[in-house]
């Protein structure tokens, strides 16, 4: 099995775990520029991250100009739509910041699903140009985490779990229960770090599941990149072991 590195952050609450990740996010986006002239990041949906986002227009030396922002997921609803991933992420952010309409990444939410994750995959490899038969690799990949411990829009007990092939797949499920677009876990496992930011004590019990479970019964346990971090908030890491918390 990959043997990854795993570090867990913990902040007192949810306000100081979003500027924790805004900074997050400022500091492996100058590190990516100064190392290769580019940062490729892909952000997760949901309601958590928002909060973080919304700081990232008050990040003064994030290097724009030189980010390409990607989704680790979407639904396949409008843009309008509040729970579209991509329409959450335009008005907490992107609307904001000199982010050059070419980096913008968004997953193709309309037409049909399957024709979406077959573009998207494209549009993944036009930009980070893997090597021939390589999975393509972000520098930063964002995911939140289920109570069910999905992640992305890998839901428990469906195929897109076993998929080795495909960077992007068409999946149904979730809440809201429509049709989705999703990175698949060969190709969050081939970032170089990958960002839980999980907050709030009803995900507590999945939290300390995913993490001290070596059962891997989850599809979030299944990410196992070079690098994971865990962002959380105390409430979400309340029912982690002394043990764990001071191991990583
Ligand atoms: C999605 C998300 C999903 C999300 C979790 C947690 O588009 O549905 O990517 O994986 O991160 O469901 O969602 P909350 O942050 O809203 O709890």
């Amino acid at each position: 099995m990959n043997r990854n590195k795993v570090c867990i952050i913990v902040e007192k609450h949810e306000e100081a775990l979003s500027d924790r990740g805004a900074r997050l996010f400022e500091q492996k986006a100058i590190e990516a520029v100064k190392a290769e002239g580019r940062f490729w990041v892909a952000l997760s949906g949901g309601s958590t991250p928002r909060r973080m986002h919304a700081k990232f227009a008050d990040r003064p030396s994030i290097p724009w100009q030189e980010v390409h922002v990607f989704w680790a997921d979407e639904r396949c609803v409008s843009v309008e739509d509040p729970s579209s991933n991509f329409g959450s992420a335009w008005e907490d952010f992107i609307g904001k910041v000199p982010l050059p309409s070419e980096q913008i990444h968004a997953m193709p939410a309309h037409g049909p699903p399957g024709e979406g994750a077959l573009s998207y995959e494209r549009e993944i490899k036009r930009i980070l140009s893997p090597k021939e038969g390589r999975f393509p690799s972000f520098d930063l990949v964002f995911l939140g985490l289920g109570r069910d411990g999905h992640t992305a829009s890998l839901f428990p007990a469906q195929s897109s779990l076993e998929e080795d092939e495909r960077c992007v797949v068409a999946v149904k499920g979730g809440d809201p229960d429509v049709d989705r677009l999703t990175l698949t876990l060969p190709v969050i496992n081939q970032a170089k770090e990958v960002v839980f930011l999980v907050s709030g004590k009803a995900k507590a019990e999945v939290v300390q599941a995913v993490i001290e479970d070596e059962g891997g019964a989850f599809p979030a346990s299944r990410v196992r990149p070079g690098m994971l971090t865990w962002l959380l908030d105390r409430d979400a890491a309340s029912l982690l072991s002394e043990e764990t918390l001071t191991q990583r």
